[in-house]
């Protein structure tokens, strides 16, 4: 078992993590939480049958109350409508300031049980306890919570930090192994972006990490490390803490137009490979470079190109939330481990993207 810190600006916690982490909930809890009664657990149809009851006991055992909302698995849970009915459950349990939110599942878990916390008696303290690879390295970390809403996935939410956040890598035993391959895509973008000594131990380990705990630990540990040394940088996400969007502002294009049926981390891997295109053409990204990086996505099973044509990405880009003016913020890798945030008006992205 190991602590990252996770030095946000607005609050700086621990990340938790190794085989059976779930343990510490209760003096984590004692810790961090002095005073709460109550805590709502928030889950799904799929992990609830798993996890539910472990982790309602460890709360139990350190004298919490424990509630739950458990919403229907899938993106298209994560609305208006689930918060709302988490606001109610805990407003009719009495919940108060020094009560809590635990959030049990992957992203669109951590993302609602954040946005519920930040939200309810305009804001208390959450519990992150991500359940899938994705969210362990990413989506739970960090701080961005929230919800979709018709016009789009996450444009409503807020920034608000966990009190910790627990990782039991022995949870990603029951993950299927589609929904792990998923969750490399965001492991192998922090290693393309911020960190080469994350790259060689993929490739040495030559995609077969998910028996080895240990070294699963070790991966999601750099992960969280690679994550927070963004962070502390830029919260807000007004500059740097925008290089981890690198394959996103093509993947969301993606994503939307399939109906949020393609998984997120598939769709940021096809994006990553058509940036990686991109880069080699303009003659900024060594073709050797460009070679290493597309075969560790290989290895790990990921696509690394899409049909999608550069009309498509632009036109998708100009709608994106993390459009700022008219220019799109483009991020690009030249150099592995090292990734820049390029300004381009939307006709230069075309021709960049143009073969
Ligand atoms: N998932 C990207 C971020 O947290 O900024």
């Amino acid at each position: 078992m190991r602590t990252v810190s996770f030095p946000a600006a607005s609050k700086e916690y621990d990340v938790i993590i190794g085989n059976g982490a779930v343990s510490v909930l209760g003096t984590e809890t004692k810790k961090l939480c002095p005073g709460a009664l109550k805590a709502l657990i928030v889950s799904e149809t799929n992990v609830a049958p798993l996890y539910l009851d472990k982790v309602r006991g460890e709360l139990e055992k350190a004298g919490i109350e424990a509630f739950d909302y458990v919403f229907e698995a899938g993106e298209r849970s994560k609305g208006i409508e689930a918060v709302a009915a988490m606001w109610n459950k805990m407003a009719e349990a009495g919940f108060t300031r020094t009560d809590f939110v635990v959030g049990l599942g992957g992203g669109v878990t951590t993302d609602m049980a954040g946005f519920a916390a930040a939200t309810f008696l305009r804001g208390i303290n959450v519990i992150q306890i991500p359940t899938s690879l994705l969210a362990m390295v990413d989506a739970s970390i960090g701080g961005k919570t929230g919800i979709d809403i018709a016009k789009g996935k996450n444009q409503v939410g807020a920034f608000w930090q966990p009190s910790v956040v627990i990782e039991d890598i022995s949870f990603l035993k029951t993950l299927p192994d589609e929904v792990f391959t998923e969750g490399m895509g965001e492991v192998i973008k922090h290693a393309f972006i911020v960190d080469p000594v994350l790259l060689e131990k993929l490739e040495k380990a030559n995609g077969n990490i998910r028996d080895d705990e240990e070294l699963l630990e070790d991966i999601v540990s750099m992960n969280v490390a690679d994550k927070a040394s963004v962070v502390k940088e830029d919260e807000n996400d007004n500059g740097r803490r925008q290089i981890l969007n690198y394959g996103h502002t093509i993947g969301h294009v993606i994503e939307r137009d399939s109906g949020y049926t393609k998984p997120h981390g598939i769709c940021v891997a096809k994006g990553m490979g058509i940036m990686i295109d991109a880069c080699v053409r303009a003659g900024s990204l060594e073709a050797g470079e460009a070679e290493r990086m597309k075969a560790v996505m290989k290895l790990y099973n990921l696509p690394a190109s899409d049909e999608i044509t550069p009309e498509e990405i632009v036109s998708g880009a100009m709608n994106d939330k993390k459009k700022r003016g008219n220019n799109i913020s483009v991020i690009l890798v030249n150099k592995i481990g090292k990734a820049e945030i390029r300004k381009m008006t939307p006709e230069e992205f075309m021709r960049f993207l143009s073969k």
